[in-house]
């Protein structure tokens, strides 16, 4: 490593400590911090506050390598870094802006702990021109004795697959106004050898929202055309390959199911909406994104109503509750609408899920009745008059479903992401549901 630069990372939940651990990685000394001092505490103790895979095994290296250290004192985490990375937390606000106090919490405590020059990069998700109030907020709050700069290099982690992410980028954006903030950043990913695309703060700033933006259009065009072909009887899986295989459209982002979900897209969607707003454009073509999106709920109710009829004292399995697989993160997961549909309509909901159960339940602990959580996907069967799988864990496609068939009350299932394999299940007599397909059900009734 050519110089000695350290880095901070403000922040360190599902970016900041995948960023704080894959920069250690690399060969970087890196000290972490939170506000919430559990966190802290637990990161630590060598235990990641949330389940991503490779995480604690990268943490636990690093912890004993000395490269990564998680300070308590958020001042001392300034003080100690040469770079600093602003992870914290970007909620949307009830209108669908970002809600951008934590950052400026960050900024604040950056101004006053300014001992040296320093670099301060925006890694959280922001609207355009977060980085320049960034900047205008360490000049207000900070002593003025000491230079620094504002520079943004947005993040591209999935959760699940974080830190894979980290390590094997697609590209690394970098959006800074000096040479020296950018050599800087080019130093601090260089050992990468990934392409890296150096631009203004406005530009990086968008690139991200932008990004975000599209994979939420590819899903919502997707889930429409998977409506289309349901109509019509054609073969949405199909379709999605037939689109895939043209590389100006890319095969990725073209699963349809019931939407996209987490704590990233809905919100960074949202975000995009009133930045363009603000800006006084017409991006209404996002609105539609986001109303289709949520009309995925109804759509999968509807199909599980449709296989069986009546759902008042139904016994119903979900299997699969994160909003996405490899990961225990429930935020703005489809299982929370469906469960809540499921339950108003009368039914009772037996829960299974790998790694999100603990959440759910933390979320649903003021209203339980109705719901059983279940040790396993074949538990969660036991008795139900149908199975629904709203996430697609692999070990779900992985089942025997002979096992399957000999403890549900009635052999139905409803597939919100259409990954089973419907001939396995057809051969152990199941009904099988999926999204974008007329369902037939064994008398050749279409339905
Ligand atoms: C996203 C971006 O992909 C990542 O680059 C960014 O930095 C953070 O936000 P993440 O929130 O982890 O990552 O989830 P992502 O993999 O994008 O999936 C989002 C949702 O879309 C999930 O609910 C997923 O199930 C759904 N999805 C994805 C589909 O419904 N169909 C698809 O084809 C792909």
């Amino acid at each position: 490593m050519s110089s000695k630069r350290r880095v901070g990372v403000l922040g360190l939940g599902h970016v900041g400590l995948p960023t704080a651990l894959g920069f250690a990685e690399l060969g970087w000394t890196v000290a972490g911090t939170d506000s919430d001092r559990s966190k802290v505490e637990s990161v630590s103790a060598g235990v990641p506050p949330f389940y991503e895979p490779g995480l604690e095994e990268l943490l636990r290296r690093h912890l004993t390598s000395g490269r990564f250290r998680a300070l308590p004192e958020i001042g001392e985490a300034v003080r100690q870094s040469d770079i600093l990375f602003i992870c914290v937390g970007t909620p949307h606000r009830e209108d669908g802006s970002a809600d951008l106090s934590q950052v400026e919490g960050a900024a604040r405590t950056v101004a006053e702990n300014l001992d040296s020059y320093k670099l301060i990069v925006e890694k959280s998700t922001a609207p355009v021109m977060t980085a320049l109030w960034v900047e205008r907020a360490i000049q207000r709050y900070g002593n003025r004795q000491h230079a620094f700069e504002v520079a943004c290099n947005p993040e591209f982690l999935r959760e699940g697959t974080a830190v894979h992410d980290f390590l094997h980028p697609d590209r690394i954006v970098i959006g800074a106004n000096s040479e020296r903030a950018r050599s800087w950043l080019r130093e601090l990913y260089e050992p990468l050898g990934r392409p890296m695309l150096i631009t203004d703060r406005n530009s990086a700033e968008m690139i991200k929202h932008a990004s975000n933006a599209f994979l939420a259009l590819k899903i919502s065009f997707i889930n429409m055309v998977s409506d289309l072909c349901e109509a019509a009887g054609a073969s949405a899986q199909d379709i999605a390959t037939g689109l895939g295989l043209d590389p100006r459209i890319g095969a990725h982002f073209l699963q349809a199911g019931i939407g996209y979900g987490g704590f990233c897209l809905p919100k960074d969607l949202k975000a995009f909406i009133h930045v363009a707003e603000e800006l006084g454009v017409n991006f209404g073509l996002l609105r539609e994104v986001e109303r289709i999106n949520q009309g995925r709920i109804d759509r999968f109710v509807r199909k599980v109503q449709q296989a069986l009829w009546v759902l008042q004292d139904k016994q119903l399995a979900v299997w699969g509750l994160a909003f996405k697989p490899q990961t225990d993160d429930i935020r703005d997961a489809p299982s929370l609408h469906v469960v809540r549909r499921l339950r108003q309509a009368g039914a009772s909901v037996r829960l299974y899920d790998p790694a999100a159960t603990q959440e759910f339940r933390r979320v649903f602990a003021e209203e339980p009745d109705r719901l059983v959580y279940c040790s396993s996907a074949l538990e969660a069967a036991r008795g139900a008059h149908a199975v629904l799988v709203l996430t697609e864990w692999p070990e779900f496609g992985e089942m025997d479903w002979k096992q399957v068939r000999g403890c549900v009350a009635l052999p139905i299932v409803v597939d919100g992401r259409n990954f089973l394999d419907a001939a396995a299940l057809r051969a152990e007599g199941f009904e099988y549901h999926r999204m974008g397909e007329a369902s037939l059900v064994p008398d050749g009734i279409k339905i």
